[in-house]
């Protein structure tokens, strides 16, 4: 029998990719493809989901062909995804109604604030959630409410609700299946992450109907095949995780106090919490990990919004650099950021903060400061914000954390995990692969089809590829933080 592999479909918001994982989760090959944002107004963000949709089926393709095997060889797809985006598509038609309103979106921090003083309470205890514009559920209610008929014709039941994962499940089964996982359910304001389902009182609330929501299912099992004609071959869709979760399941953070943190466009920092949805006392969120065999393991987050998306900006909005690899060699090329901060709250703060009108704020600039200095403190912002997800998360937790392993783009950056090991005071661990998101797809999806045997194995292919301990003294890290915490203060609550 011909060799076997996993194809993981990784959507995330600024490009789709997809990878070829073999049976050691080693990449056989990867693809990519960047596709268009879209900003109608500031503080607004926009996918075209026919766009996500044709980078994704594209990228599938090219790396199985990369890969230089038949679809055939492909024992199962797992699917992991940019979380909260929201998209309601026809049905019948299978056209979407409007542009996907993207996780990053405030426009309806204005609608969460009229209903925060009565229904906060409710949201955190049900949902583990807090009430702001991040989450689908007031998207879902602002496109009911803003496309013309919606609201009639999503009543009559012709349309369908769903974040990513479901619109590419749409799509590759032809349209026969309309479902969701409890990972990316309990990021809509909906889903009840106790009960493991959609919650009336809260749909009430929202004014959506269920009509349009997806079913809930495992984060790993088979959900159903790839349409004929597709890819080559009907191939079992096996696995869905939300994109933070999916990595957490990569990075082996497999039992309770286990942490990771991703650096994408924005930052999330997750800690296996086990069996128990511990309430946040310090503004995490409380959200299901992944659910398998009905059971739901649940995770602290602290989600952090602009991280790498600050080196894009220095590349697209000040053209500081050509291309992103350059910054740690200008940032390097300074011993300090001489008392520079920046603050990239470009889409508002998200925890520990939740302020949707904090804006981006560049501070303690001098004669003397440089491009270099400015490029230092852009990569320093990224490990701050991390650093204070992370004194909320031992708070909550209750326990310090031994060790906190990194992965995604910017996890490759020695200077800034240097700097955040730093900052931290604690070790911070790069695995081997650093592809974890798309990895932790591939697990989800491998273990439904028997691919993998069992948790165990999966653990056992983590490998540490490189270590960075804290070298900071404590006075030193003390000060820094005091000072960030002091430009923080200057960025928020900016716009009215
Ligand atoms: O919650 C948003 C998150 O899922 C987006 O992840 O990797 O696209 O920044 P990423």
């Amino acid at each position: 029998m011909p060799e076997q592999f996993i194809l993981a479909l990784d959507q995330g918001t600024t490009s789709s990719r997809a990878i070829v994982f073999d049976r050691q989760g080693q990449v056989r090959a990867r693809a990519q493809k960047e596709f268009t944002q879209h900003f109608p107004r500031p503080g607004l963000v926009e996918h075209d989901a026919n766009e996500i949709w044709g980078t994704q089926i594209g990228v599938a393709q090219e790396a199985i062909t990369r890969a230089g095997i038949r679809a055939s060889d492909v024992a199962a797809i797992g699917i992991t995804n940019q979380r909260e985006t929201t998209l309601i598509w026809d049905r019948r038609t299978g056209q979407p109604i409007h542009h996907a309103i993207v996780w990053q979106d405030r426009r309806t921090a204005p609608y969460c604030d009229e209903i925060r003083a009565a229904h906060e309470a409710t949201f955190q205890q049900k949902t583990g959630l807090v009430l702001d514009a991040y989450f689908s559920g007031t998207k879902v209610r602002w496109l009911l409410d803003h496309v013309p008929g919606a609201r009639e014709r999503a009543e009559r039941g012709e349309l369908a609700f769903g974040t990513i994962d479901s619109w590419l499940v749409f799509n590759l089964t032809g349209g026969e299946l309309h479902v969701t996982d409890a990972t990316n359910a309990s990021r809509t304001l909906l889903f009840n992450i106790h009960t493991g389902d959609w919650d009336d009182e809260l749909l009430n609330i929202l004014n959506v109907p269920r009509s349009v929501l997806p079913q809930v299912r495992d984060s790993s099992e088979v959900y159903g095949q790839t349409a004929e004609g597709l890819l080559g071959a009907r191939i079992p869709i096996a696995g869905i995780g939300g994109d933070q979760q999916a990595a957490t399941f990569g990075q082996a953070c497999l039992e309770p106090g286990m942490a990771k943190n991703t650096y994408g466009t924005g930052c999330f920092m997750l800690m296996n919490t086990g069996s128990e949805a511990v309430p946040s006392q310090n503004k995490l969120l409380t959200t299901v990990a992944w659910q398998l065999g009905g059971q739901r393991t649940y995770a602290l987050e602290g989600s952090v919004f602009i991280a790498g998306a600050v080196v894009q900006w220095l590349r697209d909005g000040l053209n500081l650099i050509r291309d992103s690899s350059e910054v740690e060699a200008l940032a390097r090329s300074v011993s300090s950021s001489e008392g520079v901060m920046f603050v990239p709250a470009f889409v508002g703060l998200g925890a520990p903060y939740w302020d949707p009108y904090a804006r981006g704020t560049l501070i303690g600039l001098t004669r003397g400061t440089t491009k270099a200095h400015v490029a230092r403190a852009a990569l320093e912002s990224v490990a701050f914000q991390s650093a204070e997800l992370l004194e909320a998360m031992q708070k909550d937790a209750g326990q310090p954390l031994r060790e906190l392993r990194v992965d995604g783009g910017a996890s490759t950056n020695d200077l800034m995990m240097q700097f955040q090991a730093d900052i931290l005071g604690v070790p911070v661990v790069r695995p081997q692969v650093t592809e974890t998101t798309a990895l932790g797809a591939a697990y989800l999806a491998g273990l439904a089809v028997g691919f993998w045997g069992s948790a165990d194995e999966i653990a056992a292919q983590w490998q540490e590829g490189k270590r960075f301990e804290p070298q900071m003294d404590a006075a030193e890290r003390e000060r820094l933080m005091r000072r960030w915490k002091k430009a923080v203060s200057r960025a928020r609550d900016w716009e009215d």
